[in-house]
């Protein structure tokens, strides 16, 4: 895919909204860092490095140290770090589809970066060395400019789109590796192995850490480890997504081998249902509080559908919190250059929080979609240990269906998420595209 032309266009919606942004803060310009590395405590070793993602959104340049220099009227300038060095190689293109965009000046060392940036003037300074940016003069105080940027940063510009896209064409790739090696028996580990191995990624390059859970480890919402042991697993929920230039798309899909108990089964039927509707009712102007209610709701229909709840009306089921023991995270985020990307819980561009629900306090995102945002649409459905244990304590009059709910505790969880892109009178799902 050519991506020179979205490229430029990109940069020029960037330096529209930059514009507004600087002078709504009467500012004159704005430095962005790339960032500086995580060095471990009290050794020598780096953490995987993960540019600003302010830095990101402008330019996908990898590695620390470099600056962009942004303000009105001029072409966007990259100070880019480039030195001299034997241990590490410093990948700095002279000729990809992004470098026209920027004046690209190559400095050998920090402080040669640090000494070519602007000095008159009103300037902000987005980034981690802070103190070292105000010595210089820079504004470091930035949270109303980095309000208005983050908001502007929901709506995705149509490079932004082609990236998640072809993120998400990668990443399908990869589910489907991932899918064959849980049919043919294979262990977490093998399952992660196949996913990798279809996606051309070290496990550091995807946008996060992939959830490989067989059976009962599907319960663990953020579950890390990838055993070896045991092999043929009943219910595979993989959480994974895959990387294209700083892009990542965020994908979860559930399975289950006829071995798994027909009820389980039943609720892995009826939470395809639900995330499909769910994903229908996605447009510009619906709010995400209310597509999170209704998935309550759904749930609570589906647990007294399957006898897994009884003397229960759905409205009682969602109001006592028993929808909640099986779903107690949020239906989705916004997606972007970050994983869980900004502006979610924000009212407008100045900042202003949105009231969280007490309902559901664990939403990312709460207010009305807008056109051009992308979201995840991901509810689950889990037997998580701590949650039913609290659930039983309360369930004096024995509506909740203990003896099925023990049977199903071995399956662990279900989660099924798309990536869906906001339009005026409907949406894109860009997953089911690539992954149906
Ligand atoms: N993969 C993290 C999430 O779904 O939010
Ligand atoms: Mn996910
Ligand atoms: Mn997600």
């Amino acid at each position: 895919m050519n991506l020179a032309a979205p490229f430029a266009v990109h940069v020029q919606i960037l330096q529209q909204r930059l514009e507004a942004a600087l002078q709504s803060q009467y500012l004159d310009g704005v430095v962005i860092s790339a960032g500086i590395p995580h060095v471990y405590f009290a050794d020598d070793m780096e953490a995987h490095f993960h540019p600003v993602p302010h830095f990101a959104h402008w330019c996908p340049q990898p590695g620390p140290h470099h600056f962009l220099v942004l303000q009105p009227g001029k072409k966007p300038k990259l100070v880019r770090w480039s030195p001299q060095d034997y241990w590490e190689e410093h990948v700095r293109p002279q000729d990809a589809y992004w470098c026209a965009s920027f004046d690209i000046l190559e400095v050998p060392d920090s402080r040669t970066g640090w000494q070519s940036l602007p000095t008159v003037g009103r300037w902000a300074y987005i980034g981690p060395e802070t103190a070292i940016a105000q010595e210089w003069g820079f504004q470091v105080e930035t949270s109303l400019l980095v309000s208005h940027l983050d908001w502007d940063r929901g709506i995705k510009t149509p490079y932004e789109v082609l990236c998640l896209e072809e993120a998400t064409s990668l990443a399908a790739q990869g589910h489907l590796a991932a899918k064959a090696a849980f049919e043919a028996g294979g262990s977490e580990f093998e399952i992660h192995i196949a996913y990798l191995q279809a996606v051309q990624c070290r496990d550091v390059d995807l946008p996060y850490t992939p959830i490989v859970a067989l059976n009962e480890k599907g319960a663990i919402l953020h579950y890390m480890y990838k055993r070896t042991a045991p092999r043929n697993g009943q219910v595979l929920l993989l959480d994974a997504g895959a990387p294209h230039q700083g892009y990542g798309s965020d994908i979860t899909r559930t399975y289950c081998t006829s071995a798994a108990p027909a009820e389980f089964q039943d609720i892995l039927r009826g939470m395809e249902k639900i995330q499909q509707q769910t994903c229908q009712k996605v447009h510009a102007g619906v709010s995400f509080l209310e597509l999170h209610h209704e998935t309550h709701m759904a749930i609570g229909a589906l647990l007294i559908e399957t006898q897994l709840l009884r003397h229960c009306s759905v409205e009682e089921a969602v109001t006592s919190g028993k929808t909640t023991t099986f779903l107690p995270h949020g239906l989705g985020h916004m997606l972007g250059i970050q994983v869980h990307d900004v502006g979610g819980l924000q009212k407008n561009a100045l900042g202003e929080p949105e009231k969280r629900s007490v309902q559901y306090p664990r939403l990312r995102t709460l207010r009305k979609l807008r056109e051009g945002e992308i979201v995840t649409i991901e509810p689950g459905f889990y037997f998580i240990p701590m949650l039913l244990e609290k659930a039983r304590a309360e369930d004096t009059t024995g509506q909740l269906n203990w003896p099925l709910i023990d049977k199903l505790r071995s399956c662990g969880g279900i989660r099924i998420e798309d990536n869906v892109h906001v339009m005026a009178n409907g949406h894109r799902n860009l997953t089911r595209e690539y992954l149906p």
